[in-house]
């Protein structure tokens, strides 16, 4: 019941739930914000750790004075909320913050394990990936074969765990790693990570997780039943759409896996000596793996989010979260119009708060622009950095689409239809935020030919509205707010 509580009243501990514009239609409300799977909203707590501790600010690479003791403990606290977070020991794994995101993390795991096992020539990506979790593989880890999704649209959306082991099988002694999401930042579709860890481990290969997506919303441990066999040898996740903007990103790596390597990048607080001819670099994770003056705050921030979600029960948030989802997979099941992408059968195939969408005959960018402008309903919209899984996904749409695919503009003519519409959901979403969403296409679905002379489409099949604009300047000006704080602050 207690715990219940503190899940309660974090749900309203967010900066940014009370935001308000102007919209087309002259109305001012608040926003109903759907799109905690591309950045989350700040939790007001965690943020005011940071903020508490930026009393004590100094660099972790100062050592003797008060602060900068102050500073490495809490530094220290913060990559043991995340080993902590997904059940992993010190002794085995080590938590490294790297970047803005988990991109910076996913490039340099990519780097080490192709250089731990140069022999092995091949990895194995999944088709639902984010670019993040493709792209670093592609350049650094030799030749990248794509895991096939399995099914038929518009119901597929999951990966073949059959054909990804008759690629391990094909491949013997080849594939150094197997790559994929916890789920997908599309769909939502959670992948059976620890099934997969176990075949890769079966051939000798090893498995990076990318967590971004799943990390705020449901448990992930390293192992489910405490088997080495089904323990993931690599994690690495987002603090952004873990409730921390401008927190770093982060790996959680087995040890043994660093181990003997040389660091990927070198600079200063990673050495334990440097002389002209020669630098020795530090036994001491994960020091070593973090050149540079490491982003403290946002890792402290992070920490202490990863802290209360533990409190509160990743269980719990998890089952809350799929109450609210069911009910936005069965309302906008039942609207005739809408195309949901992937199996929307929970049952069948598990997901998290994500989902994504299209209304017949209507392009996904004109969708989300009346959600937001007559609705103040913030959804993206496009291909949200996935783009081979979000094509595999619309392709039998796109070819029953009435253009000639040889002409040279048959790029700008597909280009509107090329994407979807996307609902996502976190921990202060409400049954409000759907009901804006679903009058909103209820709205839009009623008048069609309303909304769409409103609007004008640009050649990146964005629509801008013909008569109303908003000046963002006037919402948000760093200028203004910097002489609002400077005159509060009496300066
Ligand atoms: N990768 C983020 C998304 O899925 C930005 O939208």
């Amino acid at each position: 019941m207690q715990n219940l509580t503190l899940l309660d009243r974090l749900r309203k501990d967010f900066t940014g739930l009370d935001t308000r514009y102007h919209l087309a239609d002259g109305r001012e409300t608040h926003r109903y914000y759907l799109d905690s799977a591309a950045s989350t909203l700040t939790l007001n707590c965690a943020r005011q750790v940071a903020d508490e501790f930026l009393q004590h600010y100094a660099n972790t690479h100062s050592q003797a004075h008060f602060s900068a003791r102050i500073a490495n403990r809490a530094y220290d606290w913060a990559h043991q909320q995340a080993l902590n977070f997904v059940g992993s020991h010190h002794a085995k794994y080590i938590a490294c913050f790297a970047g803005s995101g988990s991109t910076a993390p996913l490039n340099r795991l990519a780097r080490l394990l192709a250089a731990r096992r140069p022999e092995r020539d091949i990895t194995l990506v999944s088709l639902m990936e984010h670019h993040a979790n493709d792209l670093p593989h592609r350049r650094h880890a030799g030749q990248v074969i794509h895991i096939p999704l399995m099914g038929k649209a518009p119901a597929l959306g999951a990966i073949d765990l059959a054909a990804l082991e008759g690629l391990l099988e094909h491949y013997r002694d080849r594939v150094n790693y197997i790559a994929l999401s916890a789920a997908s930042n599309v769909t939502g579709i959670v992948n059976p990570i620890h099934e997969i860890a176990a075949l890769a481990h079966a051939h000798n290969t090893w498995i990076i997780v990318d967590a971004s997506q799943s990390i705020a919303h449901a448990p992930l441990k390293l192992t489910d039943n405490g088997t080495v066999e089904r323990e993931l040898d690599v994690v690495a996740f987002s603090g952004h759409k873990l409730y921390t903007p401008g927190s770093p990103g982060v790996m959680v790596v087995r040890r043994d896996l660093l181990e003997d390597q040389e660091p990927d990048e070198l600079g200063g607080g990673m050495v334990d000596d440097v002389s002209l001819s020669g630098y020795q670099v530090s036994q001491h994770f994960p020091d070593r793996e973090e050149a540079g003056t490491p982003n403290i705050p946002g890792a402290v921030q992070l920490g202490a989010v990863l802290n209360v979600l533990q409190r509160i029960g990743m269980q719990r948030i998890h089952a809350s979260e799929q109450r609210l989802l069911r009910r936005l997979l069965a309302e906008l099941s039942a609207i005739p119009q809408v195309r949901i992408y992937g199996d929307p059968d929970l049952e069948r195939t598990p997901r998290l708060g994500v989902v994504s969408f299209n209304l017949a005959g209507l392009e996904h960018g004109l969708v989300a622009a009346v959600l937001n402008d007559y609705h103040n309903v913030a959804v993206r919209n496009g291909c949200f950095c996935a783009h081979p899984y979000v094509r595999e996904l619309l392709k039998p749409e796109l070819w029953e689409l009435d253009i000639d695919f040889d002409t040279d503009n048959a790029e700008a003519l597909i280009k509107p239809w090329q994407g979807m519409v996307r609902a996502s959901l976190g921990l202060y979403s409400t049954d409000d935020d759907i009901k804006a969403l679903l009058n909103g296409i209820d709205d839009l679905l009623a008048k069609p030919d309303h909304y769409r002379i409103q609007y004008q489409a640009d050649r990146d099949g964005n629509f801008h509205h013909r008569n109303f604009a908003v000046s963002t300047e006037t919402l948000f000006n760093p200028e203004t707010a910097l002489d609002r704080a400077l005159a509060h602050s009496g300066i």
